[in-house]
């Protein structure tokens, strides 16, 4: 394999070979999993849904799902289309709006996948810097994009743009915006959610997924938001039946049961400041995280040998061999007693 199809094999979630889930005895703080059940909703939805009628196809345009999502997002049905999971929309918006030798704006550090797809659809990558706390930085509109990437909160700080930042981007750019709100279930301040504004921009694409508030990642579900049009146009790229019977039954009961989800997520955040208040005393600079992960900073240190001595202890986090993030950690917030777990052998390692 060469070129971009090596590159998207080594962009999923941070696959690493010799680190899946199959593998037991591992606690897995590296791909930002949930680390509590989906609602036991879908669990019942499920099991009625596995009988005679698994021979028919799917809706295919995933009509009760989005006929669910609309009322619980307060838009209409025809301002979402699901996916097989938010990386399947993230593929059909380049294929949607980016040709070769298009320009494509983009933050720098973000979430992986971003540069794979644009070099897949040959467009040019126009990146901008961070700035060292992880704030908008300015200049991404200058870039003259076809589209323009902003995911909040941002992978893998964990760091949230204010929605009068993000609607003042979208109002600058000048081609279409993709706010990528993978993690916004977990964020501090509530109406972090660019989805309103879907009704005033004509350029604004808002990216869900069920993998990590709603614990659905083994079913593979996304939604995006967006203004009728634009909606309108991915149908006609996407394939014919993206999603299965069983994920679109799960999916629906899980948006019939959102206390369940706001439940584990507002665990999660007590979760996260324990984890970041431990790793502050441990001398780690740690962003604050509206996520369910946290980066954690040792200025100038490589951390590679204490992301292999972990690994060699059965924990997993994320490390990325890359520049600007070598003296970083990325550490999903798991359970409890996983955090336990990570803290005691990081303090046994002296890391
Ligand atoms: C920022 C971001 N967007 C999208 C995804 C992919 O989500 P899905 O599982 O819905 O494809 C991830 C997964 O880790 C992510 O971190």
């Amino acid at each position: 394999m060469s070129g971009p199809f090596r590159a998207n094999v080594a962009a999923m979630a941070g696959y690493v070979p010799g680190e899946q889930p199959q593998e037991t005895g591992f606690i897995k703080l590296n791909t930002n999993e949930n680390p509590y059940p989906p609602s036991p909703r879908v669990g019942a939805a499920l099991r009625k849904a596995i009988d005679a009628s698994l021979r028919l196809y799917p809706e295919p345009l995933s009509d009760t799902l989005r006929a669910a999502a609309a009322v619980v997002y307060g838009v209409e049905p025809s301002n979402i289309i699901a996916g097989n999971g938010s990386d399947e929309l993230l593929s059909i918006v380049l294929r949607c709006f980016v040709e070769s030798g298009d320009r494509v704006a983009l933050p720098h550090p973000t979430y992986s996948l971003y540069d794979t797809l644009i070099e897949i659809q040959n467009g040019v990558r126009a990146a901008v810097d961070y700035p060292a706390d992880f704030s908008l930085p300015a200049g991404l509109a200058a870039q003259n994009a076809a589209l323009t990437f902003l995911c909040n909160p941002n992978a893998p700080s964990g760091t949230l743009v204010s929605l009068a930042e993000v609607e003042r981007l979208a109002r600058s750019v000048s081609g279409i915006l993709v706010v990528d709100e993978a993690y916004v279930d977990f964020a501090e301040s509530e109406g972090a959610s660019a989805i309103p504004l879907i009704r005033r921009l004509d350029n604004l694409i808002v990216l869900r997924t069920f993998s990590k508030s709603f614990s659905l990642a083994g079913l593979r579900i996304g939604l995006a938001f967006a203004p009728a049009e634009i909606i309108a146009g991915m149908m006609k790229v996407k394939d014919s039946y993206n999603l299965n019977r069983l994920s679109l039954t799960a999916a629906t009961a899980a948006l019939q049961d959102l206390p369940w989800m706001a439940r584990n997520a507002r665990r999660i955040q007590k979760s996260r400041k324990k984890l970041s208040a431990a790793l502050r005393r441990m001398g780690y600079e740690v962003y604050p995280s509206h996520a369910n992960f946290v980066l954690a900073r040792k200025n100038g240190a490589s951390l590679k040998p204490v992301y292999e001595e972990l690994k060699r202890r059965r924990v997993l986090v994320r490390y990325f061999d890359a520049p600007g993030l070598r003296d970083c950690l990325r550490v999903t917030v798991g359970a409890p007693k996983e955090i336990q777990a990570l803290i005691d052998q990081m303090a046994a390692l002296g890391a």
